[in-house]
């Protein structure tokens, strides 16, 4: 059923494992992904970027398009539909309106006591409709969609225990290293500041830019407190390449089920790897 990320995060944070959030692109990675959870038993976030939801057609679409799923496949493991990056209070209304489960609100980029303001306002109006509320600090790098780093800045962990306080978000996410989209050698991640701001917070900690960091960085993370990782490359590059692989393979082909089809079965078999990874199987 739907639900907000509330009670699989905490439940995730008190158990050590994490809960994938994987980003949705169209119809093909929303059936495999919630093929894969419902298979491996996990609970699962979809992760709806502004931009995914305007190519998809807008947050109604997605919110029935999920709907529709969870009925047709009979989904009965935990489904949070919730909006990635949302830019401002108005875009996390709208998608909460459309009956989005969970927001993000990102005003990182904001100066600091902005970023409260905004994220207060938001959490406000998500709680009154039972909504859980994400909120960034620091940079996360590279790019994903319209979110645009100009560099890598570390989260304060003074700075995410007064935010936590003060705003009463559900779950936070310090970025400390992490970046969208491949990693340029090896990532570099801040443990000493993750174990810091999960003890200074309670709360448990969102890892962006889940591609490409290695099995060993992963555990490490939820040692320290993260309990929510989000994917999105890894699971466009599985896609694309079984693309490729058909259509050259088989120039003539002009039935997108027969391309698009395989590229489902990628995805879901990178998500199922994914889960097994972040410890989530079985916890449904
Ligand atoms: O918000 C979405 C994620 O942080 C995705 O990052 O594309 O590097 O896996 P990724
Ligand atoms: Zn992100």
């Amino acid at each position: 059923p739907l639900v907000s990320m509330t009670e699989m995060l905490n439940k995730a944070k008190d158990e050590a494992y994490a809960v994938g959030q994987f980003n949705i692109n169209n119809l093909e990675f929303t059936q495999a992904i919630l093929q894969a959870a419902q298979e491996e038993s996990s609970p699962v976030i979809l992760g709806v970027s502004e931009g995914a939801a305007r190519y998809i057609g807008g947050f109604k679409t997605v919110v029935k398009m999920v709907e529709g799923l969870i009925e047709d496949y009979n989904i009965t493991v935990p489904v949070a539909i919730h909006l990635d990056h949302g830019s401002s209070f108005d875009k996390c209304k709208e998608a909460i309106d459309a009956g989005f489960t969970s927001v993000m609100i990102d005003a990182s980029h904001d100066p600091f006591e902005e970023n409260i303001a905004t994220t207060s306002k938001v959490v406000e109006y998500a709680h009154s409709k039972g909504v859980s509320v994400e909120a960034e600090l620091g940079t996360v790098g590279g790019q994903e969609d319209d979110v645009v780093a100009e560099g890598v800045i570390y989260a304060d962990p003074k700075e995410c225990e007064e935010l936590v306080k003060r705003t009463g978000i559900d779950c936070l996410a310090p970025a400390l290293g992490s970046v969208h989209g491949p990693y340029k050698g090896e990532p570099n991640l801040g443990y000493k500041e993750m174990e810091e701001i999960a003890g200074l917070t309670n709360m448990p900690l969102v890892l962006h830019g889940g591609t490409g960091i290695p099995t060993k960085d992963i555990q490490k993370a939820i040692s320290f407190g993260t309990a929510k990782i989000n994917v999105n490359t890894e699971n466009q590059i599985a896609s694309a390449k079984t693309v490729r692989e058909v259509l050259a393979a088989k120039p003539d082909e002009y039935d997108p089920r027969k391309y698009l089809g395989p590229a489902r079965d990628a995805i879901k078999a990178t998500v199922i790897g994914k889960m097994r990874e972040f410890g989530s199987s079985n916890k449904a």
